[in-house]
């Protein structure tokens, strides 16, 4: 198939340009290299005959009605989003602008390509979305497709927004849309603000190591290689109209998942262990959801399809790809916003 994958620049997007490749789809890349952004990411791809990429914003609706009639993709599997919680803390605005307005813009450029060509059946509009549209859990439950969406973050609310927006696309004008939910990722090439590289950097640096109150809340973490795979089996079996919670089965309170980091960073980077006497308890994030949790029978039981790696295999080949890819994470300390704390201000 030649898909046209926007956000193909950020951490989830390139994992999904790899395999895309890997398994001999075609793919236009079209990312508008926000701060997020880091082409390195699909260097191993860049020689590809197979491969274009597009810079370019979703906003454009110029833009993404020249690169649908260009390039005449099968499929769009949309990714470009603002995707950290705490900078949508602090300035919501460009949330609403890229994740709302922007799925918008795209979907509409979309339906006007999939109607020029006469509405066929095959072409997919994928919406590739998070868990925390559906809100915060207490100790037991899980989310289901048919869970209530009550998000309580700028984030995860201009995502349910746009996740309404996909579903009205299909119901109203039949645009074939397949939308998916999927828990927390983590893995190589992951933006060095969020939790995991932030462990594993300020435990390499000797820094202290900051965990949000007292670290209870709970996360169902995937490996981004095996969402990656799961968002191209929904591609291609999933049902129009349909969505699919993905979900790593992993589900690990954050205290004992940095622990655990600490533990492999004793093993594989002995300098400075232990590790764990560097943890130090901050303030809490504004509405910090508690626990988020996916039960993932629909993909195991409709698309045969389930996680490949456990959480202490995924954080291990995470801890290693840092510890050998200094020339990938260092640059990237030193873009606008990293390494401060940020989403206090509420
Ligand atoms: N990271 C997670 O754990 C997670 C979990 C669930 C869902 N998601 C969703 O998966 C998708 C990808 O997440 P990620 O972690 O890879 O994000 P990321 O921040 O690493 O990458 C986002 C990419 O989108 C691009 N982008 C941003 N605004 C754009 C615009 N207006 N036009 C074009 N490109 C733009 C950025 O340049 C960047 O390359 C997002 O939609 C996110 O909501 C992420």
């Amino acid at each position: 198939m030649k898909l046209l994958i926007t956000g193909g620049a950020g951490f989830i997007g390139s994992a999904v340009v790899r395999l895309a490749i890997a398994q001999g789809h075609s793919v236009v890349n079209v990312d508008a290299l926000t701060y997020a952004a880091c082409l390195e990411n699909v260097a191993a791809v860049g020689n590809s005959p197979r491969y274009v990429f597009e810079k370019a914003d979703i906003r454009d609706r110029a833009a993404m009605d020249r690169i649908l009639a260009v390039h005449d993709p099968d499929a769009v599997m949309h990714l470009a989003a603002e995707s950290h919680v705490d900078r949508s803390i602090d300035g919501p605005g460009t949330f609403i602008e890229t994740n709302i307005t922007g799925t918008f813009t795209l979907l509409e450029a979309a339906r006007a390509h999939w109607m020029g060509k006469g509405r066929p059946d095959g072409f997919r509009f994928h919406h590739i979305s998070t868990d925390e549209v559906f809100g915060s859990l207490g100790p037991t439950g899980k989310f289901t497709e048919d869970t209530p969406y009550d998000p309580r973050s700028p984030y995860s609310a201009s995502k349910a927004a746009s996740d309404h927006l996909v579903r009205a696309w299909h119901e109203t004008y039949g645009l074939p849309v397949v939308l998916t939910n999927c828990s927390n990722n983590y893995g190589p090439f992951h933006f060095p603000e969020k939790l995991i590289p932030v462990v594993i950097l300020n435990a390499m640096a000797g820094k202290a190591i900051p965990v949000y109150g007292k670290g209870e809340n709970v996360r169902d973490w995937l490996f981004v290689e095996d969402h990656a795979d799961a968002l191209l089996t929904v591609l291609t079996k999933g049902r129009p109209g349909r969505s699919y919670n993905i979900g790593g089965e992993n589900e690990a309170r954050n205290i004992d998942l940095v622990r655990t980091i600490c533990r492999l960073m004793d093993e594989m980077h002995p300098q400075g262990a232990p590790h764990d006497r560097l943890i130090t308890f901050v303030a809490d994030r504004p509405g910090h959801d508690l626990r988020y949790a996916i039960d993932p029978s629909r993909m195991r039981e409709e698309l045969g399809w389930r996680p490949s790696v456990t959480l202490e295999e995924g954080l291990r080949r995470t801890v290693r790809w840092y510890l050998e890819n200094e020339a990938w994470w260092r640059p990237l300390l030193a873009r606008q916003g990293v390494g401060e704390r940020l989403g206090v201000k509420a």
